[in-house]
């Protein structure tokens, strides 16, 4: 059946992918943003489409509309955008979940809130399950996001203890592929540019920090069935990729796909840096039968041939 579905922060790097894969299924899709960090176009292939709208908005204010699903995914992902702004990172989250939960009420749509690994902190255990409550702290130049993640969680969790609100909850763990944005500082799209223009590649610390990394489509089929599970499974569930790699490992890689002259050097570790982040992907698996499916290597070839059709 087709439905009428909601994705706040549609424009960016991961909602672009939803809203491909959502009017895929025959679905309408409503995109809001306002542009912060997304950019129209990441979804300018979508506007012809007779079932897409695309809707300038900030989610800090309420917006009203009919729709059967909503997706929040409305925030700024990565550190150099999230702390240009923290006071507007934090409204994003806290007052852009009330909006989203109050229109869901209103409508009787279900919910989903992309949150995120970085609940968890500098985590104390490994690897992490929903169970874990974090090690975060609340103070510093990292907790404008953290902690506006985990006031939306538990923001969703009360809508849904006391309005019966239909709520799921994501906890999404690095994610990389195309359509990310060249110049947020995260690490694989740092990694992919610095090797694409045969730039020193910067790593922070020793390089022997792990992450783990997930292909965006992986990401949007985890959304996609959590969103389609019964009204009382709503999360946190940790959708990520566990396959560890250390920052050194993923520079070698990338410098051996591009083919690229770039030499490595190390830089100080930035404050509140976890040192190691893996996901415990027991729960997804159970609920949504569902695991990573694309190989770290296949997932980098494909993000840097749409790196470099940028440069062309
Ligand atoms: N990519 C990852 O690795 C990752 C990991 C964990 C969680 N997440 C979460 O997934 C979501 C999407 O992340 P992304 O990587 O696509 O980042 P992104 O920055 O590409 O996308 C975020 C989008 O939200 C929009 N936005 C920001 N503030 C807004 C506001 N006030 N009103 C309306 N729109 C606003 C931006 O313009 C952008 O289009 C975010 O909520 C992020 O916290 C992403």
């Amino acid at each position: 059946m087709k439905k009428r579905i909601l994705i706040t922060g549609g424009a960016g790097f991961v909602g672009s992918h939803l809203c491909e894969r959502l009017l895929k299924e025959g679905n309408e899709v409503f995109c809001l943003d306002n542009y912060f960090t997304g950019d129209k176009q990441n979804v300018a292939h979508l506007v012809a489409h007779p079932d897409f709208e695309l809707i300038r908005h900030d989610i800090t204010q309420p917006y009203l509309i009919e729709v059967d699903e909503i997706y929040n995914l409305a925030c700024p992902a990565s550190p150099p955008h999230y702390q240009y702004n923290a006071i507007k990172t934090i409204k994003t989250s806290v007052l852009g979940a009330i909006n989203v939960l109050g229109l869901a009420k209103r409508t009787r749509a279900k919910v989903l809130q992309a949150s995120t690994s970085e609940v968890y902190g500098d985590p104390a255990v490994h690897p992490q399950t929903e169970a874990y409550w974090g090690n975060v702290n609340p103070i510093g130049i990292r907790s404008c996001y953290d902690e506006g993640k985990r006031c939306a969680e538990t923001l969703f969790m009360d809508y849904h203890r006391m309005n019966q609100v239909r709520i799921k909850i994501i906890r999404i763990f690095n994610t990389y592929g195309p359509r990310m944005n060249p110049n947020d500082g995260r690490v694989v799209s740092n990694f992919i540019v610095q090797a694409l223009h045969n730039q020193d590649i910067t790593i922070y610390g020793d390089g022997s920090q792990t992450r783990s990394f997930q292909y965006v489509d992986d990401l949007i089929e985890g959304m996609i069935r959590l969103m389609n599970t019964a009204d009382t499974v709503t999360g946190p569930i940790n959708i990520g990729n566990p396959g560890e790699f250390t920052m050194l490992e993923l520079a070698e890689k990338i410098i051996r796909l591009t083919a690229s002259k770039s030499k490595i050097i190390y830089q100080p570790l930035p404050q509140d840096d976890p040192k190691q982040r893996c996901p415990d992907i027991s729960l997804a698996k159970k609920e949504l039968d569902w695991q990573p499916k694309i190989p770290l290597e296949e997932g980098l070839l494909r993000t840097i041939a749409y790196f470099k059709s940028l440069s062309q």
